[in-house]
């Protein structure tokens, strides 16, 4: 996966944790080589390893971990990406051009195999003005990570809505889908 997402939670552990304990989930987690760049493709397996040990490591099940960084998420891509946010005046319309974001991030990645991973993981099958579902097809199944975003992203443009997911890989379906809808009135 792209180093983007493991330095946001490197970065969150180094700060609140210090060193010697990212460290630590590293060897827990059997990564040799911990990566962060933004530009580099890492091992997924590594990613996922990582993952599971710092949730071992801050006692949150997966759930919860997915909480606390979409959360971190959220704040470093608008501090490092601001212009994703200023281009989407509503969170539908914001989620609706994810998928042209990833793929745009992707880009920067030489091997075309791996440039159209990236991209290949997102496709929106509709979308109106309160209406959004997009589908999502990864042997990495964060499906878990898409549905704290949703909910991280309603709260930092102050809207309310509902995410459904009628289908899921965990569930044996080739892709999740997220149907999602947003209310009409702002919640702000
Ligand atoms: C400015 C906003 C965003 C940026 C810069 C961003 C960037 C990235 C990057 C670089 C990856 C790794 C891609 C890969 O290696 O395949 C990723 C993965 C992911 N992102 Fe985003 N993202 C953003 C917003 C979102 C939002 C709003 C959602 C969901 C609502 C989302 C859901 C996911 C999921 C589920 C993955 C894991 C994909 C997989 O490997 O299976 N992202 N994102």
């Amino acid at each position: 996966m792209i180093g983007l997402i493991q330095r946001v939670l490197i970065d969150h552990l180094e700060i609140h944790h210090g060193k010697a304990a990212v460290e630590s989930i590293a060897a827990q987690a059997g990564v040799l080589s911990l990566g962060r760049r933004i530009d580099t493709d890492y091992d997924d397996a590594d990613t996922l390893a990582f993952f599971a040990a710092a949730g071992d490591y801050l006692e949150l099940d997966f759930d919860a971990l997915m909480t606390l960084y979409a959360d971190l998420f959220i704040k470093w891509t608008r501090q490092h990406y601001p212009i994703f946010f200023s281009m989407a005046d509503s969170a539908q319309a914001f989620l609706g051009r994810q998928p042209a974001i990833h793929a745009s991030l992707g880009a920067g990645i030489r091997d075309p195999h791996l440039r159209d991973r990236v991209s290949d993981k997102f496709r929106v099958v509709e979308k109106s003005e309160l209406k959004l579902i997009v589908d999502y097809r990864s042997a990495n199944g964060l499906c878990t990570l898409y549905r704290a975003l949703f909910l991280r992203v309603l709260e930092e443009y102050g809207q309310s809505g509902e995410l459904v997911e009628t289908r899921c890989q965990h569930r044996g379906d080739e892709a999740c889908r997220f149907d999602m809808t947003f209310a009409e009135e702002s919640a702000a």
